[in-house]
């Protein structure tokens, strides 16, 4: 499907949508041939809204090699966007911006040894791109998955990222894997509860449980969500002696903000 050859974007078909919650979706589109991404960037989605369009900001989901482009969303109640893809269905057509965008790219860290991503909400959609990619699993001896939601009910990745022990690319890898899911409003069996990641950072129960030594060397840390928590985060990381990482001065900590 395409748009005037002269646009900036393309009209693709959304393929299938799926409600886990009353405001957490997950949907996938079809992909133009020409459509290039890195795991960790982010499409500009859209459509026509009377005169004119509205486009939002969604991290691709899927793996660079997969054949659609798959996206994770929270509804927002009120949210001009959130309205549309609430009643978004199979088979509508959904804008895409032709060029994908942002720097949450794990390869711009020239070295380190274990990859610590840090999340909330749908800013765990990077990183699920993220650990579709075999070179990061050969790259880091470990990878740490970190995902703060407030209720258990909204933890809806851990089948996949299960599966991804019979990954036909990743499986081999799978034991360098260290899945951390957080509820922040609720005690949940198998995660931890009722404490933010700034202050399981910086007390340490972060780098206990995953079984790692966090040190400026070894460890990397890649951070997206809630604007706030991408701050408080940054600042614990600060105070526990890391540095943001620059193309021209190396560091610890990479970020991006899942929405503003
Ligand atoms: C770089 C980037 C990547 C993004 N990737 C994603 C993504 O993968 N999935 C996704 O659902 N959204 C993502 N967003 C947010 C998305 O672009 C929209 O803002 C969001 O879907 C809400 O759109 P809206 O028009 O309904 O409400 P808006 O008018 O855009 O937002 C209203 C308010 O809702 C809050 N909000 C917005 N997005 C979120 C969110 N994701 N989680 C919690 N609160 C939010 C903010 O406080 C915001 O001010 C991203 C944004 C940026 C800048
Ligand atoms: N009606 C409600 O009660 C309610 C509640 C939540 C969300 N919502 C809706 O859902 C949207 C938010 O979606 P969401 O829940 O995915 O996103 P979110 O509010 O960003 O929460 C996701 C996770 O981020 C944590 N977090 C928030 N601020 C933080 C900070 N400064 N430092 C560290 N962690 C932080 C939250 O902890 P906490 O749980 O401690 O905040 C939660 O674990 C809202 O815009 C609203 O529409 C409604």
């Amino acid at each position: 499907m395409s748009a005037a050859p002269e646009a900036k974007f393309t009209e693709e078909k959304v393929l299938w949508v799926k409600h886990y919650t009353p405001k957490l979706m997950t949907f996938a589109i079809t992909r133009p041939e020409a459509y290039r991404f890195s795991a960790g960037q982010f499409s500009r989605l859209g459509f026509r809204d009377g005169e004119g369009f509205i486009w939002r900001a969604y991290s691709v989901v899927s793996a660079e090699y997969a054949d659609t482009l798959e996206y994770f969303t929270v509804l927002i109640e009120s949210g001009p966007m959130s309205a549309k893809l609430a009643a978004m269905q199979a088979g509508d057509t959904i804008l895409l911006d032709k060029t994908a965008t942002g720097f949450l790219l794990p390869e711009r860290f020239p070295d380190g040894r274990d990859l610590v991503m840090l999340c909330t909400g749908s800013g765990i959609a990077p990183f699920l791109s993220i650990l579709e990619q075999p070179e990061i699993w050969q790259r880091f001896e470990h990878l740490v998955l970190v995902h703060s939601v407030s209720y258990a009910g909204e933890l809806i990745f851990n089948e996949r990222l299960a599966a991804l022990q019979s990954h036909p690319l990743i499986g081999e890898f799978f034991s360098k894997f260290r899945f951390i899911p957080v509820t922040t409003r609720e005690e949940t069996a198998g995660a931890l509860g009722l404490k933010r990641i700034p202050a399981l950072l910086s007390d340490g129960t972060l780098e206990a449980a995953s079984g790692l030594e966090f040190d400026q060397e070894n460890t990397r840390f890649m951070v997206c969500g809630n604007p706030e928590m991408v701050k408080d985060t940054f600042q614990a990381l600060l105070d526990l002696g890391f540095a943001m990482h620059r193309n021209r001065i190396p560091g610890q900590i990479m970020m991006e903000n899942g929405f503003s």
